[in-house]
Protein backbone atom coordinates (compact mmCIF):
# COMPACT_ATOMS: atom_id res chain seq x y z
CA UNK A 1 0.00 0.00 0.00
CA UNK A 2 1.38 3.43 -0.79
CA UNK A 3 2.99 5.33 2.12
CA UNK A 4 0.06 8.08 2.10
CA UNK A 5 -2.65 5.51 1.75
CA UNK A 6 -1.24 4.10 5.28
CA UNK A 7 -1.67 7.56 6.71
CA UNK A 8 -5.32 7.56 5.68
CA UNK A 9 -5.95 4.25 6.55
CA UNK A 10 -4.52 5.32 10.46
CA UNK A 11 -7.01 7.95 10.17
CA UNK A 12 -9.69 6.02 9.22
CA UNK A 13 -8.98 3.14 11.28
CA UNK A 14 -8.85 5.61 14.58
CA UNK A 15 -12.16 6.86 13.67
CA UNK A 16 -14.01 3.55 13.55
CA UNK A 17 -11.77 2.28 16.37
CA UNK A 18 -13.72 5.56 18.49
CA UNK A 19 -16.96 4.33 17.64
CA UNK A 20 -16.45 0.11 17.85
CA UNK A 21 -17.62 -0.20 21.88
CA UNK A 22 -21.00 1.40 21.25
CA UNK A 23 -23.57 -1.38 21.57
CA UNK A 24 -26.71 1.14 21.11
CA UNK A 25 -29.71 0.39 18.55
CA UNK A 26 -31.21 -2.17 17.54
CA UNK A 27 -31.77 -4.96 14.88
CA UNK A 28 -34.55 -4.52 11.98
CA UNK A 29 -36.61 -7.19 12.80
CA UNK A 30 -39.82 -6.51 11.15
CA UNK A 31 -38.02 -8.02 8.20
CA UNK A 32 -37.27 -11.53 10.40
CA UNK A 33 -34.32 -12.17 7.61
CA UNK A 34 -32.47 -8.96 8.87
CA UNK A 35 -32.79 -10.03 12.66
CA UNK A 36 -30.65 -13.30 11.71
CA UNK A 37 -27.01 -10.69 10.80
CA UNK A 38 -24.18 -10.04 13.20
CA UNK A 39 -24.90 -7.12 15.25
CA UNK A 40 -20.84 -6.82 15.57
CA UNK A 41 -20.65 -6.18 12.29
CA UNK A 42 -18.85 -2.11 11.38
CA UNK A 43 -16.80 -1.45 8.06
CA UNK A 44 -16.23 1.51 6.80
CA UNK A 45 -15.01 2.48 3.36
CA UNK A 46 -14.01 5.61 1.53
CA UNK A 47 -13.45 6.05 -1.93
CA UNK A 48 -11.77 9.09 -3.82
CA UNK A 49 -12.87 10.82 -6.57
CA UNK A 50 -10.59 8.69 -9.11
CA UNK A 51 -11.29 5.56 -7.55
CA UNK A 52 -8.60 4.75 -4.71
CA UNK A 53 -10.72 3.12 -2.20
CA UNK A 54 -9.53 2.89 1.58
CA UNK A 55 -11.11 0.23 3.71
CA UNK A 56 -11.62 -0.43 7.42
CA UNK A 57 -13.26 -3.23 9.56
CA UNK A 58 -15.51 -5.87 7.67
CA UNK A 59 -15.39 -4.35 4.13
CA UNK A 60 -15.77 -7.50 2.31
CA UNK A 61 -19.19 -8.36 4.73
CA UNK A 62 -22.23 -8.20 2.62
CA UNK A 63 -25.34 -6.84 3.79
CA UNK A 64 -28.71 -5.58 2.11
CA UNK A 65 -29.31 -2.37 0.66
CA UNK A 66 -32.53 -2.20 1.48
CA UNK A 67 -33.30 1.85 1.33
CA UNK A 68 -30.39 2.69 0.04
CA UNK A 69 -31.45 1.33 -3.22
CA UNK A 70 -34.33 4.11 -3.20
CA UNK A 71 -32.19 7.12 -4.58
CA UNK A 72 -30.64 4.73 -7.67
CA UNK A 73 -33.91 3.43 -8.99
CA UNK A 74 -35.15 7.66 -8.38
CA UNK A 75 -31.98 8.44 -10.90
CA UNK A 76 -33.18 5.84 -13.32
CA UNK A 77 -36.43 6.94 -13.70
CA UNK A 78 -34.93 10.56 -14.17
CA UNK A 79 -32.55 8.73 -16.70
CA UNK A 80 -34.81 7.18 -18.57
CA UNK A 81 -38.08 8.98 -18.66
CA UNK A 82 -36.63 12.26 -17.68
CA UNK A 83 -37.38 14.72 -14.80
CA UNK A 84 -40.79 15.89 -15.50
CA UNK A 85 -42.44 13.21 -15.94
CA UNK A 86 -41.06 12.01 -12.57
CA UNK A 87 -41.87 15.17 -11.21
CA UNK A 88 -45.67 14.49 -12.48
CA UNK A 89 -45.54 11.79 -9.66
CA UNK A 90 -43.22 12.11 -6.95
CA UNK A 91 -42.68 14.84 -4.93
CA UNK A 92 -39.74 16.44 -3.52
CA UNK A 93 -40.33 18.01 -0.44
CA UNK A 94 -38.95 16.44 2.86
CA UNK A 95 -41.67 14.63 4.67
CA UNK A 96 -40.54 14.79 8.55
CA UNK A 97 -42.01 11.23 8.84
CA UNK A 98 -41.14 8.25 9.21
CA UNK A 99 -39.71 5.83 6.24
CA UNK A 100 -42.78 3.54 5.79
CA UNK A 101 -45.75 6.14 6.67
CA UNK A 102 -48.77 5.96 4.78
CA UNK A 103 -49.43 8.91 3.29
CA UNK A 104 -49.26 11.55 0.34
CA UNK A 105 -48.86 15.04 0.15
CA UNK A 106 -52.68 16.47 0.91
CA UNK A 107 -52.87 19.08 -1.73
CA UNK A 108 -51.09 16.67 -5.00
CA UNK A 109 -51.79 13.06 -3.64
CA UNK A 110 -48.59 12.43 -4.41
CA UNK A 111 -45.65 10.78 -2.41
CA UNK A 112 -43.92 13.59 -1.02
CA UNK A 113 -40.45 12.31 -1.47
CA UNK A 114 -38.65 9.25 -3.42
CA UNK A 115 -36.67 8.60 -0.14
CA UNK A 116 -39.72 7.55 1.78
CA UNK A 117 -41.19 3.85 1.11
CA UNK A 118 -44.13 5.56 -0.91
CA UNK A 119 -42.04 7.43 -3.12
CA UNK A 120 -39.57 4.30 -3.91
CA UNK A 121 -42.72 2.66 -4.57
CA UNK A 122 -43.85 5.10 -7.08
CA UNK A 123 -40.12 5.23 -8.61
CA UNK A 124 -39.59 1.78 -9.02
CA UNK A 125 -43.48 1.90 -11.25
CA UNK A 126 -41.74 4.54 -13.53
CA UNK A 127 -38.53 2.21 -14.30
CA UNK A 128 -39.69 1.13 -18.21
CA UNK A 129 -40.01 -2.47 -18.66
CA UNK A 130 -43.31 -4.26 -19.99
CA UNK A 131 -42.85 -7.12 -16.94
CA UNK A 132 -41.52 -6.96 -13.29
CA UNK A 133 -38.36 -8.88 -14.58
CA UNK A 134 -37.56 -6.45 -17.88
CA UNK A 135 -37.71 -3.47 -14.84
CA UNK A 136 -35.66 -5.65 -12.11
CA UNK A 137 -33.12 -6.53 -14.83
CA UNK A 138 -32.83 -2.62 -16.07
CA UNK A 139 -32.10 -1.82 -12.12
CA UNK A 140 -30.09 -4.40 -11.62
CA UNK A 141 -27.41 -3.35 -14.56
CA UNK A 142 -28.10 0.66 -13.52
CA UNK A 143 -26.87 -0.13 -9.67
CA UNK A 144 -23.91 -2.49 -11.13
CA UNK A 145 -22.72 0.49 -13.21
CA UNK A 146 -22.53 2.61 -10.21
CA UNK A 147 -20.84 -0.23 -8.40
CA UNK A 148 -18.69 -1.02 -10.95
CA UNK A 149 -19.33 -5.29 -10.14
CA UNK A 150 -22.50 -6.94 -10.70
CA UNK A 151 -24.72 -7.09 -8.16
CA UNK A 152 -26.93 -10.58 -6.79
CA UNK A 153 -29.67 -10.51 -4.96
CA UNK A 154 -30.44 -12.10 -0.92
CA UNK A 155 -33.09 -14.43 -1.74
CA UNK A 156 -33.74 -15.04 1.73
CA UNK A 157 -34.59 -11.40 2.71
CA UNK A 158 -36.07 -10.77 -0.46
CA UNK A 159 -38.49 -14.00 0.70
CA UNK A 160 -38.89 -12.57 3.96
CA UNK A 161 -39.59 -9.43 3.32
CA UNK A 162 -42.33 -10.27 0.59
CA UNK A 163 -43.64 -12.46 3.33
CA UNK A 164 -44.30 -10.58 5.60
CA UNK A 165 -44.92 -6.47 3.83
CA UNK A 166 -48.03 -5.54 4.18
CA UNK A 167 -47.27 -2.27 5.24
CA UNK A 168 -45.52 -1.40 2.00
CA UNK A 169 -48.96 -3.67 0.20
CA UNK A 170 -50.72 -0.80 1.78
CA UNK A 171 -48.57 1.56 0.90
CA UNK A 172 -49.07 0.70 -2.95
CA UNK A 173 -52.41 0.41 -3.16
CA UNK A 174 -53.39 3.60 -1.70
CA UNK A 175 -50.86 4.74 -4.31
CA UNK A 176 -53.26 2.76 -6.95
CA UNK A 177 -55.76 4.62 -5.51
CA UNK A 178 -54.64 7.82 -6.05
CA UNK A 179 -53.51 7.09 -9.68
CA UNK A 180 -49.77 7.44 -8.80
CA UNK A 181 -48.79 3.69 -9.49
CA UNK A 182 -48.18 2.71 -13.24
CA UNK A 183 -49.03 -0.70 -13.55
CA UNK A 184 -50.21 -3.87 -11.23
CA UNK A 185 -49.24 -2.83 -7.98
CA UNK A 186 -48.26 -6.45 -6.37
CA UNK A 187 -45.88 -6.81 -9.54
CA UNK A 188 -44.19 -3.05 -8.66
CA UNK A 189 -44.00 -4.25 -5.17
CA UNK A 190 -42.29 -7.41 -6.24
CA UNK A 191 -39.70 -5.62 -7.86
CA UNK A 192 -39.45 -3.09 -5.34
CA UNK A 193 -38.74 -6.09 -2.61
CA UNK A 194 -35.90 -7.52 -4.65
CA UNK A 195 -34.21 -3.96 -5.48
CA UNK A 196 -33.99 -3.47 -1.20
CA UNK A 197 -32.77 -7.02 -0.95
CA UNK A 198 -29.51 -6.47 -3.25
CA UNK A 199 -26.03 -7.77 -1.57
CA UNK A 200 -23.82 -4.76 -1.13
CA UNK A 201 -20.17 -4.25 0.92
CA UNK A 202 -19.02 -0.93 2.72
CA UNK A 203 -16.70 -0.50 -0.45
CA UNK A 204 -19.58 -1.36 -2.84
CA UNK A 205 -21.60 1.92 -1.16
CA UNK A 206 -18.18 4.07 -1.51
CA UNK A 207 -17.56 3.61 -4.85
CA UNK A 208 -21.53 3.96 -5.40
CA UNK A 209 -20.95 7.24 -3.92
CA UNK A 210 -17.98 7.76 -5.61
CA UNK A 211 -19.81 7.24 -8.89
CA UNK A 212 -22.05 10.03 -7.87
CA UNK A 213 -19.31 12.54 -6.77
CA UNK A 214 -17.81 12.23 -10.10
CA UNK A 215 -21.42 13.26 -11.62
CA UNK A 216 -22.18 10.01 -13.43
CA UNK A 217 -18.92 8.60 -14.05
CA UNK A 218 -17.68 5.59 -12.08
CA UNK A 219 -13.91 6.72 -11.39
CA UNK A 220 -13.38 2.51 -11.50
CA UNK A 221 -14.38 1.85 -14.74
CA UNK A 222 -14.07 5.06 -16.60
CA UNK A 223 -18.13 4.40 -17.14
CA UNK A 224 -20.50 7.16 -17.57
CA UNK A 225 -23.64 5.40 -15.39
CA UNK A 226 -25.87 8.73 -15.75
CA UNK A 227 -25.53 12.07 -16.44
CA UNK A 228 -24.80 15.13 -14.67
CA UNK A 229 -28.34 16.59 -14.14
CA UNK A 230 -29.77 13.21 -12.31
CA UNK A 231 -26.87 13.02 -10.33
CA UNK A 232 -27.94 16.45 -9.14
CA UNK A 233 -31.39 16.52 -8.71
CA UNK A 234 -30.40 13.11 -6.75
CA UNK A 235 -28.15 14.42 -4.37
CA UNK A 236 -30.59 17.10 -3.73
CA UNK A 237 -33.14 14.79 -2.55
CA UNK A 238 -30.55 12.96 -0.71
CA UNK A 239 -29.87 16.12 1.26
CA UNK A 240 -33.22 16.69 2.00
CA UNK A 241 -34.58 14.23 2.48
CA UNK A 242 -32.16 10.93 2.83
CA UNK A 243 -32.10 10.61 6.91
CA UNK A 244 -36.16 10.74 6.96
CA UNK A 245 -36.72 12.90 10.18
CA UNK A 246 -33.35 12.88 11.10
CA UNK A 247 -32.45 14.93 8.40
CA UNK A 248 -32.13 18.61 9.87
CA UNK A 249 -29.67 17.41 12.01
CA UNK A 250 -28.04 15.01 9.46
CA UNK A 251 -27.06 18.29 6.96
CA UNK A 252 -26.10 20.26 10.07
CA UNK A 253 -23.59 18.06 11.35
CA UNK A 254 -22.36 15.79 8.62
CA UNK A 255 -23.62 17.94 5.51
CA UNK A 256 -23.18 15.66 3.10
CA UNK A 257 -25.96 13.87 1.00
CA UNK A 258 -26.56 10.72 2.53
CA UNK A 259 -29.22 7.87 2.58
CA UNK A 260 -29.28 4.90 5.31
CA UNK A 261 -31.08 1.28 4.94
CA UNK A 262 -32.47 -0.56 7.88
CA UNK A 263 -29.92 -3.09 6.52
CA UNK A 264 -27.58 -1.14 8.50
CA UNK A 265 -25.57 0.67 5.62
CA UNK A 266 -24.79 4.20 5.00
CA UNK A 267 -23.59 5.66 1.96
CA UNK A 268 -22.33 8.96 1.73
CA UNK A 269 -21.47 11.69 -0.88
CA UNK A 270 -18.87 14.18 -1.12
CA UNK A 271 -19.72 16.43 -4.17
CA UNK A 272 -16.57 16.04 -6.62
CA UNK A 273 -14.60 14.79 -3.81
CA UNK A 274 -15.48 11.28 -2.18
CA UNK A 275 -17.59 8.91 -1.52
CA UNK A 276 -18.62 6.87 1.68
CA UNK A 277 -20.09 3.74 2.82
CA UNK A 278 -20.76 2.38 5.90
CA UNK A 279 -21.84 -0.51 7.78
CA UNK A 280 -23.36 -1.61 11.15
CA UNK A 281 -26.59 -2.92 11.68
CA UNK A 282 -28.00 -1.58 15.09
CA UNK A 283 -29.99 0.58 14.26
CA UNK A 284 -31.49 3.84 16.11
CA UNK A 285 -35.32 4.94 15.88
CA UNK A 286 -35.81 6.12 12.81
CA UNK A 287 -33.62 3.86 10.92
CA UNK A 288 -30.91 4.79 10.45
CA UNK A 289 -27.58 3.35 11.96
CA UNK A 290 -26.06 4.14 15.09
CA UNK A 291 -22.29 4.00 14.25
CA UNK A 292 -22.88 4.59 10.95
CA UNK A 293 -24.39 8.08 11.56
CA UNK A 294 -21.35 8.62 14.44
CA UNK A 295 -18.80 7.25 11.57
CA UNK A 296 -19.63 10.12 9.50
CA UNK A 297 -20.25 12.68 12.01
CA UNK A 298 -16.44 11.90 13.38
CA UNK A 299 -15.05 11.33 9.68
CA UNK A 300 -17.45 15.45 8.80
CA UNK A 301 -15.75 16.82 11.53
CA UNK A 302 -12.26 15.58 11.90
CA UNK A 303 -11.44 16.01 8.09
CA UNK A 304 -13.12 18.98 7.52
CA UNK A 305 -15.62 17.12 4.87
CA UNK A 306 -18.98 19.23 5.69
CA UNK A 307 -19.79 20.43 1.89
CA UNK A 308 -20.98 23.60 2.89
CA UNK A 309 -17.22 24.07 3.68
CA UNK A 310 -15.82 22.45 0.78
CA UNK A 311 -18.24 24.16 -1.98
CA UNK A 312 -15.76 27.04 -2.51
CA UNK A 313 -12.80 24.99 -2.70
CA UNK A 314 -13.27 22.41 -4.92
CA UNK A 315 -11.10 23.15 -7.50
CA UNK A 316 -8.11 22.68 -5.36
CA UNK A 317 -4.73 20.55 -5.86
CA UNK A 318 -2.39 19.67 -8.46
CA UNK A 319 -1.83 22.28 -10.90
CA UNK A 320 1.17 21.29 -12.66
CA UNK A 321 4.17 18.67 -11.80
CA UNK A 322 8.08 19.03 -13.59
CA UNK A 323 11.02 17.93 -13.65
CA UNK A 324 13.28 20.96 -13.96
CA UNK A 325 16.39 19.09 -13.14
CA UNK A 326 16.98 15.67 -13.49
CA UNK A 327 15.47 13.26 -9.99
CA UNK A 328 14.03 16.52 -8.87
CA UNK A 329 10.37 17.04 -9.66
CA UNK A 330 8.10 19.89 -8.85
CA UNK A 331 4.40 19.42 -7.26
CA UNK A 332 2.25 22.49 -7.98
CA UNK A 333 -0.95 22.94 -5.88
CA UNK A 334 -3.34 25.60 -6.31
CA UNK A 335 -6.97 26.79 -4.64
CA UNK A 336 -7.64 25.24 -1.50
CA UNK A 337 -5.92 22.68 -0.34
CA UNK A 338 -8.44 20.74 2.33
CA UNK A 339 -8.47 17.16 3.24
CA UNK A 340 -8.90 15.52 -0.67
CA UNK A 341 -7.21 17.54 -2.17
CA UNK A 342 -3.89 16.58 -0.25
CA UNK A 343 -4.80 13.02 -0.12
CA UNK A 344 -4.21 13.43 -3.83
CA UNK A 345 -1.27 15.56 -3.93
CA UNK A 346 0.35 13.35 -1.14
CA UNK A 347 -0.76 9.93 -3.24
CA UNK A 348 0.97 11.51 -6.90
CA UNK A 349 4.09 12.15 -4.43
CA UNK A 350 4.13 8.66 -3.20
CA UNK A 351 3.20 6.47 -6.56
CA UNK A 352 6.18 8.85 -7.92
CA UNK A 353 8.87 8.55 -5.48
CA UNK A 354 11.36 6.25 -7.26
CA UNK A 355 11.32 9.01 -9.93
CA UNK A 356 13.46 11.53 -7.65
CA UNK A 357 15.56 12.24 -5.20
CA UNK A 358 14.22 15.59 -3.86
CA UNK A 359 10.10 16.63 -4.06
CA UNK A 360 9.39 19.91 -4.21
CA UNK A 361 5.78 20.79 -3.05
CA UNK A 362 5.11 24.15 -4.30
CA UNK A 363 1.76 25.97 -2.90
CA UNK A 364 2.59 29.57 -3.80
CA UNK A 365 -0.65 29.69 -5.15
CA UNK A 366 -2.56 27.65 -2.60
CA UNK A 367 -4.98 30.03 -1.10
CA UNK A 368 -5.76 28.36 2.27
CA UNK A 369 -5.45 25.50 4.12
CA UNK A 370 -6.96 23.44 6.90
CA UNK A 371 -5.83 21.39 9.55
CA UNK A 372 -6.50 17.79 8.16
CA UNK A 373 -4.53 18.78 4.76
CA UNK A 374 -1.44 19.92 7.19
CA UNK A 375 -1.59 17.35 9.11
CA UNK A 376 -1.24 15.12 5.88
CA UNK A 377 1.57 16.53 4.16
CA UNK A 378 3.41 16.84 7.50
CA UNK A 379 3.26 12.60 7.33
CA UNK A 380 4.09 12.92 4.08
CA UNK A 381 7.19 14.45 4.77
CA UNK A 382 8.41 12.39 7.49
CA UNK A 383 7.68 9.20 5.50
CA UNK A 384 9.94 10.66 2.31
CA UNK A 385 12.33 11.34 5.22
CA UNK A 386 12.68 8.27 6.48
CA UNK A 387 12.97 6.80 2.53
CA UNK A 388 16.08 8.65 2.20
CA UNK A 389 14.45 11.41 0.31
CA UNK A 390 14.45 14.99 0.35
CA UNK A 391 11.31 17.30 0.78
CA UNK A 392 11.24 20.87 0.17
CA UNK A 393 8.57 23.46 0.32
CA UNK A 394 7.95 26.62 -1.52
CA UNK A 395 5.55 28.43 0.65
CA UNK A 396 6.59 32.34 0.56
CA UNK A 397 3.90 33.05 2.43
CA UNK A 398 3.98 30.56 5.33
CA UNK A 399 0.69 28.90 4.56
CA UNK A 400 1.68 25.97 5.67
CA UNK A 401 4.50 24.84 7.96
CA UNK A 402 4.56 21.27 7.66
CA UNK A 403 8.18 20.27 8.85
CA UNK A 404 9.29 20.41 4.81
CA UNK A 405 11.98 22.64 4.64
CA UNK A 406 10.72 26.42 3.39
CA UNK A 407 11.42 28.24 0.43
CA UNK A 408 10.29 31.69 -0.84
CA UNK A 409 10.60 30.44 -4.80
CA UNK A 410 11.42 27.34 -6.89
CA UNK A 411 14.51 28.39 -7.66
CA UNK A 412 15.79 28.77 -3.84
CA UNK A 413 14.60 25.29 -3.24
CA UNK A 414 16.92 24.32 -6.46
CA UNK A 415 19.68 26.33 -5.50
CA UNK A 416 19.61 24.59 -1.57
CA UNK A 417 19.13 21.36 -3.39
CA UNK A 418 22.71 21.71 -4.87
CA UNK A 419 21.33 22.17 -8.67
O1 LIG B 1 -39.40 -1.17 2.57
C1 LIG B 1 -38.81 -1.44 3.60
O2 LIG B 1 -39.33 -1.31 4.70
C2 LIG B 1 -37.37 -1.90 3.51
N1 LIG B 1 -37.15 -2.73 2.39
C3 LIG B 1 -36.43 -0.74 3.41
C4 LIG B 1 -36.60 0.26 4.53
C5 LIG B 1 -35.35 1.01 4.87
O3 LIG B 1 -34.27 0.58 4.61
C6 LIG B 1 -35.54 2.24 5.64
N2 LIG B 1 -34.27 2.89 5.88
N3 LIG B 1 -33.63 3.16 6.81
Amino acid sequence: MPIVAQLVQQYLDRIRAEHADVTDGRLADYIPELSRVDPEGFALSVSSSDGFVYESGDATVEFTIQSISKPFTYALALDRIGQCAVDARIGVEPSGEAFNVISVDEVTNMPKNPMINAGAIAAVSLVPGRTADEKFDLIQEFYSGFAGRRLEIDHQVYASEKATGSRNRAIAYMLDSFGVLDGDPDDVLDVYFRQCSFKVTSTDLARMAATLARGGINPMTGRRVTDGAVVRRTLSVMVTCGMYDAAGDWVSAVGMPAKSGVGGGIVAVLPGQLGIGVYSPLLDAKGNSVRGVRVCRSLSEQLGLHFLTVARDSRATLRAVYEPVDRIRVYEAHGDLLFCGAEQVARTVDRERDRFDVAILDVSRVDDIDDAARALLAGMSATLRAQGKDGYLVDPDAVIGTGLTAFGSVDDALAAAGR
